[in-house]
């Protein structure tokens, strides 16, 4: 049974975190929203507990999870050294969403959360609740993002609910998420950092702050050279009918609607408002045309939109991969398995 608990700001949630706290300490996973995408936490130094959050998720064990903390403070305690980069990006990003891959201090952690690795990806969240219940439990929580590996991740707390009922103890409702998308995984053990996965924090803030960075393109992911963030490898993002990704261009797009269609295909399509009168047979909007902001938070919940229709295939429009478009684009191309319309 999982317990299902509302703390947004008009209720007296005092008990509710306790209760959180309550499960954490007792080796127990809690599900709590942060700004990008809603975490599955355990008590980071819990072998057993963190074991039950790979059970929850089906996720293979080498496949490390963030560990989120209340403040840059702590950092000091669980790494080796805090190379001058990653010191001026926790000044200038944090909290916010931002990764940080840091050697970490030998057995601090659980073995399990870093999958064996000597490094150690922390961040501080920009969400009222996740700081809330980091503070009220004042331990490390490891949290990789809320969904099953493979779905989109959650940015609603039914989300979870859907994903997580009956796997966790606990679900903490706060509402929607904000960014809508994981954070930004930068790797500051190797000189220059290199972005493991794109997010809200973008190549172009991150190298106002510390000078060049480097961005594989989604084709240099590819190879196998590439240093990757070890989650990059899945399959991602993923609704049940297949994605196609189709450039934002109205008769482009009316085009494939009814060539599809012709096919035999029920369509969904996930566009800005203005293919609102599309003759698709679901439409799903991502906002406000040319907003990548409001296209980043809400994809994920567009893509799972989709799977609780009869649509057999789903046209998904794309964005130009600049600033935020770069991981939004990135979560795309996953979604799609790389497959455009032709
Ligand atoms: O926004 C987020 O980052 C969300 C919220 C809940 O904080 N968390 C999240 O966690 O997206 P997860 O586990 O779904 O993704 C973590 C990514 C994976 O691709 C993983 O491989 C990578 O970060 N990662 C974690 N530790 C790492 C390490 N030591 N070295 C390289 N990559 C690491
Ligand atoms: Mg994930």
């Amino acid at each position: 049974e999982t317990k299902y608990l509302i703390v947004d700001k008009n209720v007296d949630s005092h008990d509710a975190y306790a209760q959180a706290v309550d499960f954490l300490n007792k080796g127990e996973v809690v599900a709590f929203p942060t700004e990008t995408v809603y975490g599955l936490g355990a008590v980071a130094t819990d072998e057993v507990a963190v074991q039950k959050i790979f059970a929850a998720k089906e996720r293979p064990s080498d496949n490390p999870l963030i560990v989120h903390i209340a403040h840059k403070e702590q950092v000091r305690d669980y790494v080796q050294h805090i190379p001058e980069v990653a010191q001026k990006c926790m000044d200038a990003f944090w909290p916010g969403p931002l990764t940080l891959i840091l050697q970490e201090k030998p057995n601090f952690f659980a073995e399990n959360v870093t999958a064996g690795l000597s490094t150690v990806g922390l961040r501080v969240p920009d969400h009222p609740v996740a700081l809330r219940l980091l503070a009220a439990i004042n331990k490390p929580l490891a949290a990789p993002s809320a969904n099953r590996s493979g779905k989109p991740s959650p940015t609603k707390a039914q989300h979870v609910a859907e994903d997580m009922t009956n796997r966790i103890s606990c679900i903490l409702d706060g509402g929607a998420t904000g960014v809508g998308l994981e954070s930004t995984v930068l790797d500051v053990t190797v000189t220059p950092p290199v972005i493991l996965r794109p997010g809200g924090v973008t190549k172009e803030m991150l190298e106002a702050v510390i000078g060049s960075v480097i961005q594989p393109t989604d084709k240099e992911q590819e190879n196998p050279n590439t240093p990757k963030a070890p989650g990059m490898k899945y399959t991602h993002y993923a609704p049940e009918a297949p994605v196609l990704l189709i450039e934002p261009e109205t008769e482009n797009v009316q085009q494939a609607i009814a060539q599809l269609q012709a096919a035999g295909h029920r369509v969904a399509l996930l566009a800005s408002e203005s293919f609102a009168e599309s003759e698709a047979n679901y439409f799903f909007t991502y906002g406000k045309d040319d907003n990548v902001d409001e296209m980043s938070s809400a994809l994920y919940d567009a893509l799972r939109a989709c799977d609780k229709t009869d649509a057999t295939i789903i046209l998904a429009t794309t964005t130009t991969r600049v600033g935020v478009g770069v991981a939004i684009m990135n979560r795309l191309e996953k979604a799609a398995g790389g497959q455009w319309y032709k």
